[in-house]
């Protein structure tokens, strides 16, 4: 059965007690009481098609604001740094384990930004999480290469996800990839151009300057490649 992220996390809300990891405890209170802009399980029924709306300490119109995506958001730096430099644009951060999620939303809330949200999702079944044409750019830096054959399917980059984002992006909007892993890349490249992207050389939202990640500094720092591209829609 294909994933589906909104509910990958279900079981674990719904016995959800006192006794758990803290921070499951944390996460599942936070998203009660409001004290950190988190999502989890099936709260994020009601998300697709209202994203904008979630952003709740930012008044006004927000239906023109950019709506940015970071798959791996890890603890947040790229995000955060991403949301300070670009106040104009909505971020969310998605991530896999509970840990990185509340210290991601933790950086957010201590750095004073109004424009992040944190969901614990697998991206792996992105389909129910945005509705069409809602997202303006998905930022995915050093997704987990799962490099042995027999994890392949855990891979982020397959045609089904590069399609997913296809229809979840505005007519605009863009995809951005780094990674480390060359036989990736090139995995990647052949994914994202056969469902309708074509390379761009700068981003909206984007065009005055890149970010760097925790994963591409430690990959820096060891004098390793990195690989990295942008997309748009093909008639964008
Ligand atoms: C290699 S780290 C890269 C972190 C960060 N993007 C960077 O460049 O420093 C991969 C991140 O993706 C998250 N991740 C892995 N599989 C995921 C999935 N299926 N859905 C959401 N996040 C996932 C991991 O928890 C981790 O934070």
């Amino acid at each position: 059965m294909p994933v589906r992220s909104i509910d990958v996390f279900a079981d674990v809300v719904a016995k959800f007690d006192n006794d758990c990891n803290a921070f499951v405890a944390k996460l599942v209170q936070a998203q009660q009481d409001g004290a950190l802009p988190v999502a989890i399980g099936p709260a994020l029924r009601d998300f697709p098609g209202s994203w904008r709306s979630k952003f709740t300490a930012i008044e006004g119109d927000k239906s023109k604001m950019p709506l940015i995506v970071e798959i791996g958001c890890h603890t947040g730096q790229t995000l955060c740094d991403m949301a300070e430099r670009h106040p104009e644009a909505l971020f969310v951060g998605i991530d896999i384990t509970f840990k990185r999620v509340v210290h991601t939303a933790e950086r957010a809330r201590d750095r004073g930004l109004k424009n992040v949200f944190v969901v614990l999702a697998n991206a792996g079944g992105l389909a129910p999480l945005f509705s069409e044409g809602e997202v303006d750019g998905f930022v995915t830096f050093f997704p987990d290469p799962w490099v042995k054959k027999k994890h392949a399917r855990n891979r982020l980059y397959s045609e089904s996800f590069c399609s997913t984002v296809y229809r979840q992006l505005s007519a605009r909007g863009f995809i951005w990839l780094k990674t480390d892993q060359l036989p990736y890349f090139e995995m990647a490249c052949e994914f994202t151009e056969s469902v309708g992207f074509r390379e761009t050389a700068s981003l909206p939202v984007f065009a005055a300057g890149d970010f760097s990640s925790l994963f591409l500094r430690r990959f820096e720092l060891k004098g390793q490649p990195w690989y990295g591209r942008k997309w748009v829609k093909l008639n964008a």
